[in-house]
């Protein structure tokens, strides 16, 4: 990784947007990438504007590496104001904004949050996830801290557990 990316990753870990859980969300939804073992669930919040339902707020909670964690603060941040096809259409590189491109090995972890937001805005095309895409669904699922356990550690406020 160069160090502009690197200085960049740390910056936005410096001070991570919308991390956290949202209690009155309207949609949840969570993946994970089986390969390096990270997880990354995502909150949004609707609202009318114009007679368009837009991202109102979007949050995140992620058990995942730094860039990922980057490119998910970045994101939530891209989305608010967007509908839901608009925030769908964003490509990874898009969501990982201004990081600048990312590695080919760390690409995966803005498709992560690309996966996050697939499963929260578009349930009905991720079938692995219907379960945990609505509020009452979310009431019922662990959160990541509850079900990763252990090993917290606290950015900007929030606690993050990271699992390696
Ligand atoms: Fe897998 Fe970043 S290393 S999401």
């Amino acid at each position: 990784m160069n160090s502009d990316l690197e200085t960049k990753i740390k910056a936005a870990m410096a001070n991570p947007q919308n991390l956290g859980e949202m209690p009155d969300a309207d949609a949840i939804g969570t993946v994970g990438n089986s390969d390096c073992g990270e997880m990354l669930r995502m909150w949004v919040k609707y609202k009318e504007e114009n007679g368009r339902k837009v991202i109102d707020k979007a949050t995140f909670q992620s058990f995942g590496c730094e860039t990922a964690i980057a490119v998910a603060s970045l994101a939530t941040e891209l989305i608010r104001g967007k509908t839901a096809d608009e925030a769908l259409a964003l490509k990874p590189e898009q969501l990982s904004g201004e990081l600048g491109p990312l590695p080919p090995m760390k690409i995966h972890c803005a498709e992560l949050v690309q996966g996050a937001l697939r499963s929260t805005l578009a349930p009905e095309r991720c079938e692995e996830n219907k379960a945990t895409s609505t509020p009452a669904a979310a009431q019922q699922v662990p959160s990541l801290m509850d079900k990763m356990g252990s090993g917290e550690r606290s950015v900007g406020g929030k606690k993050i557990t990271f699992i390696n």
